[in-house]
């Protein structure tokens, strides 16, 4: 079996920076509602002309800058996203495309906010497999375009993003074992409306936009993730506290404190990515794990626990080794 890791990481977030005093103007709210609730002071929403293929090229091409690693022998290309451009042709095709990478496979994952943690274990997977050397594994989304601007529980929250990580075969085990899980009873409490006018005979609205109940979603979240932290870490043949940093999707800055509090697992030892970028879905590990390793926090041989959760509901997570 061949092993991989994880040998760079980028990321491109549009220019409109949109604060929260923007949406005291348009909903019933206030900046510190928002900050105590969610924790995000800020969020990135893309203009017309800015879809979500162009912040995968973004940041890969910010990935090539910062390291020295060539993307024409690329041999796969997943892309997590629930805002491709278009359903057709995938956000990876487009990436190819647009990269020009002759040689690469290209596939998107639908998962959310898990997808780029599922795409983390189909790549280690390929590898593994013999069949793929090197993939590059892309969360990126827009979903300023699927967000209802009427609903004060949900507008605020969202933001546009992406970060892309390449991932080679290796000596070294940097992608360690995996969880995988699902719990579809729950896509009722998450959905994205316009498709389907029910769901398991449940009427459901149909405009396409984001729906939510908050207060479900939070508590599925910290009590699922509270469980599987541990599980993922025995896996791995660690303890918690053999972890050097965690990183879960940013889906609410009091999830991740939730979740702390019931594992025990320190919060100074997290990444995030919420307050800078809001909830940006696919995009939000691989943000978050980027400002760790920008800021010097993360250090070569680190031990980094990946945990993405949401619509679905579904989860994905692994152990890596920096
Ligand atoms: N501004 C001010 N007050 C508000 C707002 C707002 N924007 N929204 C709701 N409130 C009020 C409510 O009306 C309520 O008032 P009441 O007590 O008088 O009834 C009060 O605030 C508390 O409401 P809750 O719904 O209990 O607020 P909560 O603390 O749960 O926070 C939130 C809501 C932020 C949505 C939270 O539940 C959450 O983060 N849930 C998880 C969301 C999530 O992870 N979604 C994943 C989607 S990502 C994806 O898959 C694309």
């Amino acid at each position: 079996m061949t092993n991989a890791r994880i040998t760079a990481i980028g990321m491109s977030v549009p220019e409109n920076a949109v604060d929260n005093k923007y949406f005291e103007n348009i909903i019933d709210t206030t900046d510190e509602w928002i900050v105590s609730r969610t924790g995000i002071r800020t969020r990135y929403h893309a203009g017309p002309d800015v879809f979500t293929s162009d912040l995968c090229v973004n940041a890969c091409r910010d990935l090539t800058s910062r390291y020295q690693v060539a993307l024409d022998d690329v041999d796969m290309i997943i892309v997590s996203t629930v805002t491709p451009d278009q359903p057709m042709p995938s956000m990876a095709c487009r990436v190819q495309y647009k990269l020009d990478l002759k040689f690469a496979g290209a596939i998107d994952v639908y998962a959310a906010c898990a997808g780029f943690s599922y795409g983390i274990v189909m790549a280690k997977g390929l590898i593994a497999a013999g069949t793929h050397r090197k993939v590059l594994v892309i969360g990126a989304e827009t979903l300023s375009r699927i967000t209802d601007f009427t609903d004060r529980t949900s507008c605020m929250l969202f933001g546009d993003g992406a970060g892309a990580v390449l991932i080679e075969a290796s000596e070294e085990n940097g992608i360690g074992a995996c969880v995988t899980g699902a719990n579809g009873e729950g896509g009722i409490d998450l959905y994205l409306s316009g498709f389907a006018d029910q769901i398991d005979g449940q009427p459901i609205t149909t405009s396409r936009k984001i729906v939510q109940n908050g207060r479900k979603v939070f508590k599925w979240a910290v009590t699922k993730m509270s469980e599987q932290m541990p599980v993922l870490a025995e896996k791995n043949g660690l303890s918690l506290d053999q972890i050097d940093w965690f990183v879960p999707h940013s889906a609410n800055l009091r999830i991740i404190e939730a979740i702390c509090n019931e594992t025990g697992f320190p919060f100074e030892k997290t990444l995030e990515s919420i307050v800078n970028f809001g909830n940006t879905s696919s995009a939000s590990i691989p943000l978050a794990l980027y400002s760790g390793v920008q800021s010097g926090k993360v250090k070569r041989g680190d031990r980094i626990m990946l945990l993405g959760f949401g619509g679905g509901l579904a989860y994905a997570g692994t152990v890596i080794t920096w």
